[in-house]
């Protein structure tokens, strides 16, 4: 049970913090930070991150359509669907060349289910995506060095904000711990920001699994 009177970053921060340093360490996400993917694990794993936002950002839509306090956290200049089309593109593939794996098409569903059934704890699943941008647009720069990248397409999901990004996560920060949300809804917010920890770290262990260049320890 959390507490309403801690700001909600702290909360989701505190309670994710051991998943993150987990994820972090994971062996694909680790690949990843280091610019060693493979060309054709990196475009898997931009396919599947498409999959992904692509459920959260329709979800994402209807709830900022109806729901001021939702909409005084996200904005679409925050959704990352286009900078994973704009990547995919430049490594020749397209968002719909690869379907969801199993660990992809559970998030979706349990994306969809919580569109359903309490659509303002999407704010959690945001919250972790958009966290990610911190580490991210570190790992971006091993990429684009790994795959002679020169422009933004080919990193822009990893580094949607460029010299923004510190400024873009105060504002975000900001923004969540001035919204009003009741102990119900930060419950819901924090459980799903746990949960999108997992499903991150789930499709990693899922590509890392079908992938011939890494071995048999792929979840540490
Ligand atoms: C490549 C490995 C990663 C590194 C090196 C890394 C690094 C970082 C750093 C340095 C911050 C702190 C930013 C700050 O407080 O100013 C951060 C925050 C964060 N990262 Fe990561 N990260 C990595 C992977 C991930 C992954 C895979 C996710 C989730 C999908 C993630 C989600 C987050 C979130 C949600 C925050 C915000 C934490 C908060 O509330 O303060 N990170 N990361």
């Amino acid at each position: 049970m959390t507490h309403a009177t801690d700001g909600i970053m702290s909360l989701l921060r505190t309670a994710t913090s051991e998943l993150h340093g987990s994820t972090e360490q994971q062996t694909f996400q680790v690949s990843l930070g280091r610019g060693e993917l493979s060309r054709e694990d990196y475009i898997h794993w931009l396919s599947q991150m498409y999959h992904v936002h692509h459920t959260l950002e329709v979800a994402l839509k209807t709830l900022i359509e109806s729901n001021s306090i939702a909409a005084s956290v996200i904005d679409e200049g925050q959704f990352k669907v286009r900078m994973l089309i704009a990547d995919l593109t430049y490594f020749d593939s397209s968002p719909g060349q690869e379907s969801p794996l199993p660990a992809t098409a559970k998030v979706q569903d349990q994306l969809e289910e919580l569109a359903k059934t309490s659509p303002i704890a999407l704010i959690g699943q945001h919250y972790v995506l958009e966290g990610s941008t911190n580490g991210n647009s570190f790992a971006a720069k091993s990429i684009r060095k790994a795959f002679d990248i020169e422009g933004d397409a080919g990193a822009s999901y990893l580094d949607p904000y460029g010299s923004q990004q510190r400024e873009k996560w105060k504002n975000f920060k900001d923004n969540m711990n001035a919204a009003t949300f009741s102990q119900e809804e930060t419950d819901l917010i924090v459980q799903a920001g746990v949960d999108m920890f997992q499903n991150v770290a789930n499709i990693g262990q899922a590509l890392a699994a079908q992938s011939l260049s890494f071995t048999t320890d792929t979840n540490s």
